[in-house]
Order: structure tokens, then C-alpha cells, then sequence
């Protein structure tokens, strides 16, 4: 199987499908994208970032990578932030964690995955930071869940802390950064409670993030 029949297929019927709702679409979209939205979320394939909020094609900016990690010198996805905050000028930066995360379970773990091990580091690092937070939780799940949220709100900061952000702030930018986790249970988004919209926010919006647990909104 060359040519991957079955996803051309369903291509034509999507393309088509759109086409009938509004025959403008995708002539609309040709000139220009104005997203209001950059999404920062996991590679897991059940954590599709469009569909789960509801967003059309021009809607929403995506960088996904393995456990959704922003770092300092990971030029691929500096440059999608500062391509979204300084071209595309959008007005919110969410950053969408998932429970369940085979890469924050394998850091967890402390397994042996392979050239994931080096990225995943840096999840082991949040690990180490919060050692006596997961120690008292009961169970390996109730552990795993909770570094899935710690690494949001890490990554969140780390958001907050990069010099794309905060030249924004500086310049009054309107630019929010939002801490979000996703679960696979019931395809329901929980706010991390960790919206930060200047510099001077987000040491304290880090450590109430910290203190408290994300619940799903009505
Ligand atoms: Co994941």
C-alpha cells in the first residue's frame, strides 16, 4: 500500500464535506491566517488539539511535541511562539497537558525509551523538584496524574519566561498564557488555574497553580 488510498479518500469526502457547509472556506483561508489561539500541547494521537476545542482550519496555531515541553534552545518551538506572538500576534498561548502521558509516565518511571530519554529529562527534572509532593500521593496513577499537571505548570512558566513573552508584556502586547490538562477519560479540559498575563503574575500564579488541583468546568 503506496499511496494510502483510505486517507485520500477521506480527504475528498472532508474537503467536500466543508464545502457544502460555506463554498467560500477554503478561499478565505488562502490570503491570510489570523489565529486568535497558539496551541502547545502533547504529540499523542487521542489528544487532537483542533477537535477537542471545537476550532476550525485558521483557528488555532499547533506546536505538539512529546509531553508538551518548552525549553530554552528548542528552536522549533521558539519559533512557532515567536512566529505566533510577534507575526501572527495571537492573543492567548495555551499550554495542554493530557493525564495519562506516555512520556511523563516514562520519566516517572525513570525508563530506558531510547533518544527520548535526553528530552524526557527534563520532565524527570520536574520529578526530582517535586519529589515530596508525589511521595504522598497513594498510588502510581494518582503520582502520574500529578506530574502530568506539574509539568503543565512548569511549562507555563517557562512560557511566561521566554524572552519572545516577556518583550511582549514589556511592550504591552496583549498576550495570555494559559495552563490547561486534558483527560482521555471524558475528553474534558480542566483549567490548571495558571492564566498569566504579565510578568508580574506569574510568581504567584505559579505557586497557587502549585498548592491546588485542576477540576473540569461546567
Ligand atoms: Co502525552
Amino acid at each position: 500500500m503506496r499511496t494510502l488510498s483510505r486517507l485520500f479518500a477521506n480527504n475528498r469526502a472532508w474537503s467536500e464535506s466543508m464545502l457544502r457547509g460555506d463554498p467560500e472556506f477554503f478561499r478565505r483561508l488562502l490570503n491570510q491566517q489570523r489565529p486568535e489561539y497558539l496551541w502547545i500541547g502533547c504529540a499523542d494521537s487521542r489528544v487532537p488539539a483542533n477537535q477537542i476545542v471545537g476550532l476550525l482550519p485558521g483557528d488555532l496555531f499547533v506546536h505538539r511535541n512529546v509531553a508538551n515541553i518548552v525549553v530554552e534552545g528548542d528552536i522549533n518551538c521558539l519559533s512557532v511562539l515567536q512566529y505566533a506572538v510577534d507575526v501572527l500576534r495571537v492573543r492567548h498561548v495555551i499550554v495542554c497537558g493530557h493525564y495519562g502521558c506516555g512520556g511523563v509516565g516514562a520519566a516517572l518511571r525513570g525508563d530506558k525509551l531510547g533518544l527520548a530519554d535526553q528530552w524526557l529529562d527534563h520532565v524527570a527534572k520536574i520529578r526530582d523538584k517535586n519529589r515530596d509532593q508525589l511521595d504522598h500521593l497513594p498510588t502510581e496513577k494518582d503520582r502520574h496524574d500529578r506530574l502530568c499537571e506539574l509539568n503543565v505548570i512548569e511549562q507555563v512558566s517557562n512560557v511566561c519566561r521566554t524572552p519572545i513573552i516577556r518583550e511582549a508584556w514589556a511592550r504591552s502586547q496583549p498576550v495570555s498564557v494559559h495552563g490547561w490538562i486534558y483527560s482521555l477519560e471524558d475528553g474534558l479540559l480542566r483549567d490548571m488555574n495558571m492564566c498569566v498575563t504579565e510578568t508580574d503574575e506569574l510568581r504567584d500564579r505559579y505557586e497557587a497553580a502549585r498548592q491546588t488541583r485542576p477540576v473540569a468546568k461546567a
